[in-house]
């Protein structure tokens, strides 16, 4: 069944205790079945009756459709759909203006055969739209209207969602542009269904090397995109497999598309510069061969005689491997165009993506900077690109990272069209295990001044094309939705997806406007409930920061696997760049142009002179571009080891905080819902405790500078499991050291796969919670039992909340697991003992016990 197609459950029947049955009307929304499949678009009833009683007066009964296309009726019905959900009405359908009010959608040329002296505003532009109230003839005409089809379906969902705002719609005279031409959404999944870097389950485009039968969950997802005003969206990873363009996936791809027009959502593909030779039979790929040429020339017809609206191609090339034009000693501007010219013909175009750097770099060369990657690649080349090329450029210099400065690009190109891409799937940001909101992140990037000409030159102006007049460039959101019911994985993190839209149509709007317009639109208005949710997705990210990689210097995740857990020295002594040059003196790159790789001089004064000198440079970005011993004062007047002490004793601290939270929340929010996300949270407590563990440790050793607060490699109630009378199991060293309570942990070791690990606590009585720190890895279920005095009050599978699906399989960072059992009943002397039992390769690890003072 699709949930998205049950009808709001009104009529609840439940047996009472005596076996009588009785009918409840069920309003309030915790009633309701909420599984989070319909994200932003729930459509809930509206129960305060002074609004809906409003909206009654102000909505007629019928509504007229003038543009009897796919498009135009995706506007009709889901108009017809939201107003039933939220007023229980069903509008008519009609096709002629009545001679009573009505709601009418029609683009303003339509308008105009039926209103012949209609005000549509000047300057409304492609995919804008324009809500107005009218009176005609002595009727009440509410029209929505819009240059395009496209802008009428926008409008449509904006007047809807002001309504499921509880926002006046009363004499209407709303006009709205996008800020951008590209709003676009970049999927990375494979042929065989996985997708990279994806957290939500497999693939909802294809399977087995095929797109899918049945692409409802397409339909349903290009509607939610529709919502927002995103108007592309690319189905396969940027690492492209050719074989996606081939001839016999073509009608494949035309079914997708299919499934994305009535939302005015183009289909776009990511493709393998290599294609010429890999599916074309050529011997070369060369941009300039005319063989090659015609190779591109006659994809794009085959392309666009079975898919007539095709948007146009992704290219990743010259990078982490794929082929590009280097083996022929061309240019990346060679490479886009002999692409971009045959699309150009239909509207198409190229995203050409700046994301190149060298991943075999030599890490002894102090003066060698992927951060410079990008600008030196392109920046040589600006003019060269044709003009339906787009350079699509990663907000920062690395990849992703918790916290980066813009990309230096953004200000090096004037005349060449870009595109920002952000990145929705939490790739380094605690992929959908951990809550984190990055609409403050992207609004940092966003509103950041280059000073690329002069005053006032914000990245987002840049990419739109505002600064030096392109007629294209935007927004390109990574977002990685997968099968899982609710899209994302964890059921907080649609915000981002909804926050990517809302930026990318306005990026004016600020991170707490879009965390309460999603709150209120996917959790309700319960005042409380909109309190909490905003407030513990605002601080998310900077709680994220502060518990993983601080000041700049990196996620100091394990970069060579999953990007997940902590694994601070990965980035280290390899080709990959992600260096944080730490040793016992100091630690961070320098990026100056007076003693370091010269990076800074990619920005353009001042920008540049902020962040070359230390006296400007903020505490926040001051690991990025410098190299400082750990006693070094920052401006907030700590020392560097400080700061890092503290913020992630803090950052742990806040993530209990957000558990709290979340259970003052009990009751007013739907039942699965609710667990869904507390088991997340209570999963990040541990997760952070094991990333603050991990850093904490990490720096104590390198700098030999304890915490002043004597926090660190000091835990008074915790036991690690290496000192516990063991059965059945034996002590490891855990790689990296620093991935476990002091580098060490046990495994069971016995034939029978069984141990046990005890203690006797020595502590005063009283009531404590007990948390057993594990490995929870994916290649077995371990079995815990926790007993005290000979009293089992506790057991557990290892299969929790396991991280990423690609993790390897062994007791890390990336697999360190939490479970704590509360309110138990200690005496001076009981025996607190763990029994196991090992299953495959999961040999049941525990790094410590922690024994401590109820959470509440
Ligand atoms: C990151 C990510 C890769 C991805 C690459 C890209 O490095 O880890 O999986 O392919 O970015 O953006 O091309």
């Amino acid at each position: 069944m699709n949930p998205s197609r049950t009808a709001p459950q009104k009529i609840s029947i439940y047996r009472g205790h005596f076996g009588v049955v009785i009918s409840l009307l069920i309003f309030a929304v915790p009633s309701r079945a909420e599984t989070g499949y319909e994200g932003w678009l729930r459509y809930a009833p509206i129960n305060d009756p002074s609004i809906r009683k409003n909206y009654e007066k102000t909505l007629s009964a019928v509504v007229v459709t003038l543009n009897r296309s796919a498009t135009g009726e995706s506007a009709e019905s889901e108009l017809v759909r939201g107003v039933r959900g939220m007023l229980d009405r069903t509008e008519r359908m009609e096709t002629v203006l009545p001679d009573e009010n009505a709601i009418l959608l029609g683009t303003v040329d339509k308008i105009k055969t039926v209103i012949p002296g209609f005000p549509a505003p000047g300057d409304l532009i492609a995919d804008g739209f324009y809500l107005k109230a009218l009176s005609v003839g002595g009727h009440k005409i509410l029209v929505i209207t819009a240059r395009n089809e496209r802008g009428v379906l926008y409008g449509t969902f904006a007047l809807l969602r002001k309504m499921a705002l509880y926002e006046p719609i009363a004499g209407l005279d709303d006009e709205e542009n996008p800020y951008a031409p590209v709003r676009v959404i970049n999927q990375w999944d494979n042929l065989n269904g996985t997708i990279e870097r994806g957290y939500a389950g497999g693939s909802i485009f294809w399977a087995n090397g095929h797109i899918v039968p049945d692409l409802t969950r397409v339909s349903d997802y290009a509607r939610l995109l529709a919502s927002l005003g995103l108007n592309g969206c690319s189905v396969n990873n940027v690492n492209a497999d050719p074989r996606a363009i081939d001839s016999e996936h073509i009608p494949e791809l035309a079914r997708v598309a299919a499934a994305l027009r009535p939302w005015g959502v183009r289909l776009f593909v990511c493709i393998n510069f290599g294609s010429p030779k890999s599916i074309g039979g050529l011997d070369t790929f060369d941009p300039f061969d005319p063989r090659v040429i015609d190779f591109w020339n006659k994809k794009v017809e085959e392309i666009y005689a079975a898919i007539p609206d095709f948007g146009g191609f992704i290219m990743k090339a010259d990078s982490e491997g794929e082929l590009g034009p280097s083996a022929y000693g061309r240019t990346h501007a060679d490479a886009a165009n002999v692409v971009a010219r045959p699309l150009k013909a239909h509207g198409g175009i190229v995203f050409y993506r700046g994301f190149v750097y060298n991943s075999h770099a030599d890490w002894h060369n102090l003066k060698l900077d992927r951060a410079k990657a990008a600008y030196d690649n392109f920046h040589h080349l600006d003019g060269q690109f044709d003009e339906n090329v787009i350079v699509q450029i990663k907000n920062g210099p690395i990849d992703f990272q918790v916290r980066e400065p813009a990309s230096p690009l953004f200000g090096g190109l004037e005349k060449t069209a870009m595109a920002i891409e952000l990145q929705i799937t939490q790739e380094y940001l605690g992929q959908q295990r951990h809550l984190c909101f990055e609409v403050p992140m992207w609004k940092e990037t966003l509103d950041f001044d280059m000073h690329a000409n002069g005053l006032n030159t914000p990245v987002k102006a840049l990419v739109a094309g505002k600064v030096f007049h392109q007629p294209i460039g935007g927004f390109a959101g990574v977002a990685n939705v997968g099968l899982d019911t609710n899209w994302l994985g964890h059921p907080l993190a649609m915000a981002n997806l909804y926050g990517f839209g809302r930026l990318a149509w306005n990026p004016d709007l600020t991170s707490e406007q879009i965390a309460k317009e999603w709150t209120e639109l996917t959790f309700g208005h319960d005042p409380q409930v909109v309190k909490t949710i905003c407030d513990m997705q605002l601080k998310s990210w900077p709680t994220y920061e502060d518990y993983t990689g601080p000041l700049g210097v990196g996620g100091l995740t394990d970069i060579i696997e999953v990007h997940y857990g902590p694994g601070i020295e990965s980035a280290e002594r390899n080709g990959w760049g992600q260096w944080i040059r730490a040793d016992t003196n100091g630690i961070g790159m320098d990026r100056t142009v007076a003693t370091g790789t010269g990076y800074t001089a990619q920005y353009h004064p001042p920008v540049s002179d902020m962040y070359e000198s230390l006296k400007t440079c903020p505490d926040k970005l001051v690991l990025f571009f410098h190299h400082l011993p750990y006693d070094y004062k920052l401006h907030s007047g700590k020392t560097l080891i400080q700061h890092v002490y503290d913020t992630h004793y803090a950052g742990v601290e806040q993530v209990r905080e957000f558990v709290k939270e979340w259970q003052s929340l009990q009751g007013k929010i739907d039942e699965q819902r609710y667990h869904e996300t507390l088991a997340r949270l209570e999963y990040q407590v541990g997760h952070a405790t094991e990333w603050r563990d991990a850093v904490c440790q990490w720096f104590y050793k390198m700098s030999g500078i304890p915490d002043k607060y004597g926090r660190v490699d000091n835990d008074p109630n915790r036991i690690e499991a290496e000192t516990m009378r063991l059965d059945g199991y034996e002590v490891f060293d855990v790689t990296p050291w620093e991935t476990a309570s002091r580098g060490k942990a046990i495994r069971v070791a016995s034939a029978d796969n069984r141990g046990s690990a005890s203690f006797n606590y020595t502590g005063k009585p009283g009531w404590f919670d007990l948390a057993v720190q594990y490995y929870d890895q994916t290649n077995g279920v371990s079995q815990y039992r926790l007993l005290v005095a000979g009293q089992k009050v506790d057991q557990w599978l290892a299969d929790d909340l396991l991280p990423s699906r690609n993790v390897k399989s062994l007791p890390n960072g990336h697999t360190s697991t939490r479970h704590t059992t509360h309110g138990v009943a200690l005496r001076t002397g009981d025996e607190i003992k763990i029994e196991a039992v090992a299953d495959g390769g999961e040999k049941a690890p525990i790094d410590y016990l922690e024994i401590e003072p109820p959470a509440n």
